[in-house]
């Protein structure tokens, strides 16, 4: 029986080597340890051996049969591996990928950037205040009273709250952030401040309900409109890279005292006149003034202590006016075919 056993062994180890594909390694598999195999019936005829016998032919032909059930396995792993299609896994690293197509910033947000360069480069900082404000910031502390006429100026969207807190609105404009700063600072300082503003009108090609602003303030013990002016020409000389000449106007603002509009020298014609400035050399950028003391008291200040200029206009106008775009709602209108011209 032992004899018997280990010739199985040596046949199905030679026979197992052999196999030359994964189909020839199955059948080798049912011709040895199969229910039909040799092996098998060796198994079945244990009980007829006598008690000594068992003892010696159980544990052999136990182990030869795992050793067989063993080198199947390994024979099989090695024949997988064979037969693997390595060339259809290979990978031409040389082939260009799929192209990721790469966005860019929003023209208002380039243009921002831009504007916060060259301000910083004068020694300006830069300043934030929240869309949604309270009726004291946007208003009342800009000597906007309740009720006062003034306010019919900035058509507001007032935010729905039953909580009987103060009123909250959309802001109208950039200029709230002077009061939030001054409260926080005592001059000199100077800053900007770029934001989004909302209004309530029927929009056109020249109103939009959202748009941004861009507020300046410079306060000081004696700042002037002189300093008003310099800086102005400064900036637009340099966002618009050729001198630029700034007019004011008289205008009002609560505000502000004096305030005026101011205007540029007409960035396309060189004040020749043209389609873009109506004839008149003139192009009209936004609102400006000495800050008026009753902001400066609303902020915290003393009376009479300080002085100071602020400008606030939309930031979509400057773009508007460097690229001759005609309609301001392209801005936020989400069209590709707008935004990819920047
Ligand atoms: N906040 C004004 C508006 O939205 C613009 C403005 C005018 C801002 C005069 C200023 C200023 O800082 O001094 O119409």
């Amino acid at each position: 029986m032992e004899e018997k056993i280990r010739k199985i062994k040596q046949e199905a180890f030679e026979e197992v080597g052999k196999a030359k594909n994964l189909d020839e390694l199955s059948q080798l598999k049912i011709k040895y340890l199969g229910r039909k195999s040799a092996f098998n019936e060796i198994l079945k005829s244990l009980k007829d051996l006598s008690n000594e016998e068992k003892k010696i032919i159980g544990p052999l032909a136990n182990s030869v049969k795992s050793e067989i059930a063993g080198f199947l396995e390994e024979t099989e792993r090695l024949l997988e591996i064979k037969s693997f299609d390595w060339a259809a896994e290979k990978i031409d690293v040389t082939i260009p990928g799929q192209k990721i197509r790469r966005g860019h910033l929003h023209p208002l947000s380039m243009v921002r950037n831009e504007i916060e360069d060259i301000f910083t480069a004068m020694g300006f900082e830069i300043a934030d205040g929240p869309e949604i404000e309270t009726e004291h910031y946007n208003f009342d502390a800009l000597n906007i009273p309740k009720d006062h006429p003034a306010r019919d100026k900035w058509d507001t969207f007032w935010v729905k709250n039953d909580s009987g807190k103060e009123r909250t609105l959309l802001r109208t404009h950039t200029s709230p952030v002077q009061v939030r700063f001054m409260e926080k600072n005592k001059p000199p300082f100077r800053i900007i401040s770029p934001g989004k503003c909302f209004r309530n009108e029927a929009t056109d090609a020249r109103h939009e309900h959202t748009f941004y602003q861009f507020e300046a303030l410079v306060v000081g013990d004696d700042i002037n409109v002189g300093h008003f002016k310099f800086i102005a020409q400064q900036f637009f000389s340099s966002f618009f890279k050729k001198e630029i000449d700034v007019r004011v106007r008289p205008s009002y603002f609560p505000f502000t005292e004096p305030s005026f509009e101011f205007d540029i020298s007409c960035s396309v014609c060189q004040q020749k006149g043209c389609s873009v400035c109506s004839g008149t050399g003139w192009l009209e950028v936004g609102g400006a003034g000495m800050v008026n003391q009753e902001v400066f008291v609303a902020s915290g200040y003393p009376r009479g202590r300080y002085q100071g200029f602020a400008w606030g206009f939309g930031l979509e106008r400057l773009l508007i006016l460097r690229h001759r775009i005609d309609d301001i709602r392209l801005f936020h209108s989400g069209d590709l075919r707008f935004i990819n011209q920047f």
